[in-house]
């Protein structure tokens, strides 16, 4: 079987064909980085018009990549939430009137569904498996224990990861999405570790009970050392901001990491593999520290690469897909929502 998926939930514009047999037969990813550009952050308003004009194009290319005619559809699977309202409603809309129009069934993905299964799609994880989900909107741990069943570990008490990368690399002047800005910028420090004690950034909960995150501290602490290293002319030394953006990295992964340790014990169940899904997922510094953590447990580390990390249509055709398979539909009415956690237990 092969599924057509569509994802508009942020800011990118993506369609993708993936098969049963987990080959990805297209992957299109239109992004509005420069729509948003000016404005400094993702506008819900100039979202949903952007997704609104391309989302056609975007399908068609990702159908023509694929080779794939209507017919040979099992299915057609959107996002449905959570995410930015308007952008959620043009996708799922889109993806409601093909699959009527052709006939096909649909369904209505949960886009953190779309992350937490992305590495069953990517490297065929088996459940039981414990899920970092690291994006620019949550920062949580999870046990998959199968598709819809899943115990929430762990979250963030304030920023999500991806917020704080975002954030501190808008302090440094990088443009946005910021992480990979600030990837890029650490990557010319030659010295991480000697990096991390010169500016010896918080270790947010450091000892304190339970699994949950913090990046507020982080961030007041990454406006603090660039207030100090700012020059009289305004501007920060390029040696001083690649060191303080491989801090950053340090101190993110290691809080990231320290904080799964604890999982381990409260764990309900033994996990198959550590899986870390998201944009932030992708980022080199987080992935070594999550590896070496998995390797301390006698574990896999599995994550998808970097292009099923970030938002995208093949994810979303692929949960579609997980649900297809054990025989779920959508009804034609399912609505777009703004909120919809994974672990719906916890609400
Ligand atoms: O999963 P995603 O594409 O969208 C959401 O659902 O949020 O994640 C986007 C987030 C942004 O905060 C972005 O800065 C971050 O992931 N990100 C990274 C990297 N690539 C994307 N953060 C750190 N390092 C990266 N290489
Ligand atoms: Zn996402």
């Amino acid at each position: 079987m092969i599924v057509l998926g569509i994802e508009t939930s942020c800011d990118e514009t993506a369609a993708a064909v993936v098969s049963a047999d987990r080959r990805i037969l297209s992957n299109v990813v239109h992004s509005q980085l420069e729509d948003h550009a000016p404005h400094g952050g993702v506008v819900p308003e100039i979202a949903a018009r952007a997704h609104l004009e391309a989302v056609n194009r975007v399908v068609d290319a990702a159908m023509r990549q694929a080779g794939a005619g209507w017919d040979d559809l099992g299915g057609i699977a959107a996002t449905a939430g959570p995410g930015l309202i308007g952008g959620v409603m043009v996708g799922l809309m889109t993806g409601k009137a093909l699959a009527a129009y052709h006939g096909l069934p649909f369904i209505g993905v949960n886009h953190l569904e779309g992350h937490a299964l992305s590495p069953r799609l990517s490297h065929g994880v088996e459940f039981p498996y414990l899920l970092l989900l690291v994006s620019g909107g949550h920062t949580q741990i999870l046990l998959a224990e199968d598709v819809g069943a899943y115990t929430l570990l762990g979250s963030t008490m304030d920023d999500a990861a991806g917020e704080c990368f975002d954030k501190s690399a808008k302090l440094l002047g990088l443009p946005q999405p910021g992480g990979p800005a600030l990837e890029a910028l650490a990557a010319l420090c030659a010295d991480p570790a000697a990096a991390a004690s010169r500016f010896s950034l918080p270790q947010p909960l450091a000892g304190r009970a339970g699994c949950d995150f913090s990046f507020s501290g982080l961030k007041t602490a990454m406006r603090e050392a660039i207030d100090r290293l700012t020059t009289d002319q305004g501007t920060v030394a390029q040696s001083d901001a690649a060191d303080l953006a491989a801090a950053l990295q340090q101190a993110v992964a290691g809080h990231l990491a320290a904080r799964l340790d604890r999982v381990f014990k409260t764990c309900p169940r033994r996990p198959t593999a550590l899986v870390a899904a998201g944009g932030v997922a992708s980022n080199r510094a987080v992935r070594a520290a999550l590896e070496a953590l998995a390797a301390r447990h006698g574990l896999a580390f599995v994550a998808p690469p970097a292009d099923l990390c970030t938002d995208n249509g093949a994810m979303i055709a692929w949960a579609g897909l997980e649900r297809l398979i054990r025989g779920e539909v959508s009804p034609m009415d399912i609505a777009a929502r703004p909120r919809w956690p994974l672990d719906e237990k916890q609400v």
